[in-house]
Formats: C-alpha cells, structure tokens, sequence
C-alpha cells in the first residue's frame, strides 16, 4: 500500500481527495496538510466553523471518518517521512513554492495550474494523453528530482478535452468555440463566490479562465515528438461563465471539425472511444468517459453530474452546425471536483504506479 499525503486538504478539492482515496485499494492517507490556520488542529476541528460550530464539508458524501482524527500539519513544514507521493489541492501561488519542494524528493500530483504549462509538466488525463507521463523522465532528469509533478487540467477543460479526443483522432479539428456554465464549488472555498452575488444571476467572466482552456486543451491533444509536446494545431475560443448550480460545469460547444462528418459519424466515434479505460485495471478509471444522451433535455448538472461516480463526460444534443464550416455542436456536463480535480489525480496516480513512475 502506497502511503500520500494531501495538501490543502481542507478545500473543497481536498475533501474530495479524501472521498476518492476513502478504501482506496493501492493507496492510503498518510498525512494531510493545509495552511498555518489549520495546522495543529484535528481535521474535524479544522473543517469546523469557529463561530456556529457548524462541520464545513462540502462533498456529497459523508465526512470521512477513518481521517477525522488525523492532524493537519503545516503544508510548508510537513514531515514527508515515509510518504510515497503527494497531492497537492492549493491555489496556484502556494503551489509555486510548495510543488517544487516536494518534488525535490517525491511524485506531486497537482491540480493547481502553477506547474501546468512548462514545457516539462505533462497534463494529463488518462485515456487521452496517457503518453504524454513519459515527459516525466526529462522533467526528473532537467530538474535533477527525484520525484516529478503532474498536473491535472483545469476542470472546463476536462470535460472539453476527452470529448473532442475522438473527433481530433477521427476527422480532425480546424477550430472550437465554447461557452461554459460553471459551478459554484469550481471557485473553491476561499475567496470562494458569495451568496449574494451569484443568487439570480449569471456572473459572465471568471479571471484568467478562458485563456487556461485555450492553451491546455491545446497541450492536452498535442503530440509528444522528440522529448517535447506540440500543441495541437486548432483555435479555441471560450466565454466561461459562472452559475448558481453547486457541482458539474455544463458547456456548449461547437467544432469546426478538418473532415465533413455527420452527427452519427461523431457519436459512433465518442462511443467507441468511450471505453478506453474500461480493460484498464485502474480501481478510478469509469467504464464509460463518455455517456451520449439522445433526450434533448440531456445532460444537466443535476441528473448528470455522479455518472460513474462523476467520472464519465456526459454528452447531449449532438447536432450539425451550419454556421461553421463542417460544424458540429453539444452540449456536455463533467463533475468538476471529481473527474475535474480530486478522483481525476488518483486516476492519474493509478496510471503512473501501473507505469512504474510512483512506487
Ligand atoms: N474547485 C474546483 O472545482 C477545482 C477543480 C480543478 C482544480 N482546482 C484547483 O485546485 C486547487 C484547490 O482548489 P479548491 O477549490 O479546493 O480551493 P479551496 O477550497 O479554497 O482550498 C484551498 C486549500 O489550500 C489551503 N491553503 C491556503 N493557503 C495555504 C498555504 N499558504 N499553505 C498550504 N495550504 C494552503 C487551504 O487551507 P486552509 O483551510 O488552512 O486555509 C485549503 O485547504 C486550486 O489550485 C484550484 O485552481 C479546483
């Protein structure tokens, strides 16, 4: 059994790391880490409104108990003693002086975008880029580490990036163009979205966000040649968005696709593709990354969020559009806590132990 540690466990990605690790066959939580606020405390106490007294725990699942005993230490001091990898579920400014520090040592599996675009982090999302991990060997070389980081995508492009994997395999891509519908719990706990502000309302810019999905959806289907990823060569252009849904971010997407193909064309191809990981052995990985609905009313955050534990990318209303040239257009729903951040890392994780890069 593989021992982690997950820093910034008191997050809202945290928490849902300690779900997707929760009887974890190959890896149990070891140590969890947070802020100087929360260090020295139980992680009952930690999560625990000082104030109304009330448990902040914002999974769908109960709290994990087997860990609510468990200290939280200081992320900055952590005794990494015994650890055999690390998540870290930080913001992007933490994770610039904490990711290198362990990585120094041990495997950082991250879902901050701090790391996200060098040349020598992969980006990665099992099924779709899983060669992409042998990036790994001349970060650790470059770097002189002996342990590595990986990052996962930042939540809109997840969903986005494994549904346009089997229209790029199958007819190509000329261009995207995507408007998204986040959820709440996508702007994390701190500073978090105010209640007030999103009630009745749409908020129609998130910070730094549509750039983030631009250039990772780019790396992510890009081709590792000769030690090095070059993006793949379409444009996307995105509006990301900000909605009072709590979980699972919804986007439109349309794509000018290099090959004429017809709707039925792409659904067969999204099917066939949707088992890439279901012989894998991995214990995250879904059966199904893709669920294509035919009901009209398909998908929504509410009803489509948890297929295959929140995993699966769920499809609807794949349709032809006459605006672009060879236009193609859907809408999709991906959880973006799990397949987006937490339960997604300790896919990842899966793979590279399966791979021999964590061990
Ligand atoms: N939310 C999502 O849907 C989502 C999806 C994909 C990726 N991400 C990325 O995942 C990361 C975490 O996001 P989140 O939504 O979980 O944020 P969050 O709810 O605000 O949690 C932030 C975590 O970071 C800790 N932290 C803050 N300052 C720290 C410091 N100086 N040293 C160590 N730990 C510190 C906090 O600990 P305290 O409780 O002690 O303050 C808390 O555990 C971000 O990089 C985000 O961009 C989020």
């Amino acid at each position: 059994m593989l021992k982690a540690a997950i820093v910034g466990a008191t997050g809202i990605v945290g928490q849902q790391f300690l779900v997707a690790l929760n009887k974890h066959p190959w890896i149990s939580i070891a140590a969890l880490a947070a802020s100087e606020r929360s260090a020295g405390r139980s992680y009952r106490e930690a999560i625990t409104d000082p104030k109304s007294g009330a448990l902040r725990w914002f999974c769908e699942e109960p709290p994990v108990e087997e860990v609510m005993e468990l200290p939280v230490q200081n992320a900055i001091e952590m005794d990494t003693d015994g650890i055999n990898l690390i998540f870290s579920a930080v913001e992007s400014e933490q994770a610039k002086i904490l990711e290198p520090a362990f990585a120094a040592k041990m495997p950082v599996i991250s879902t901050a975008s701090a790391f996200r675009y060098e040349t020598d982090v992969p980006v990665l999302i099992p099924g779709v880029n899983s060669e992409h991990a042998r990036l790994i060997e001349k970060q650790r070389k470059g770097r002189r580490w002996q342990g590595f980081i990986t990052t996962q995508p930042n939540c809109t492009t997840t969903g986005l990036a494994i549904t346009l994997k089997p229209i790029y395999q199958n007819f190509g891509i000329r261009a995207v163009v995507m408007t998204s519908m986040q959820s709440l719990s996508g702007a994390g706990r701190s500073p978090g979205v105010l209640g007030l502000d999103i009630i009745d309302n749409v908020i129609p810019f998130i910070v730094g966000e549509e750039e983030k999905v631009q250039r990772a959806t780019q790396k992510i289907l890009g081709a590792l040649e000769r030690g090095s990823i070059s993006p793949a060569a379409f444009n996307v252009s995105c509006t990301c968005t900000r909605v009072n849904v709590k979980e699972g971010h919804t986007e439109a997407v349309f794509v000018s696709t290099a090959e004429k193909c017809s709707v039925e064309d792409v659904i067969k191809a999204m099917k066939k593709y949707a088992s890439v990981l279901s012989d894998s052995g991995l214990p995250s990985a879904p059966q199904q990354m893709i669920v294509i609905h035919d009901d009209p009313f398909r998908p929504q955050p509410r009803l489509d969020r948890t297929t295959e534990d929140g995993m699966a990318t769920v499809v609807g209303r794949v349709r032809p559009d006459g605006v672009l040239p060879n236009g193609i257009k859907y809408v999709l729903v991906s959880h973006n806590t799990k397949m987006g951040a937490a339960k997604g890392a300790v896919l990842v994780a899966e793979l590279l132990i399966k791979e021999g890069y964590i061990r």
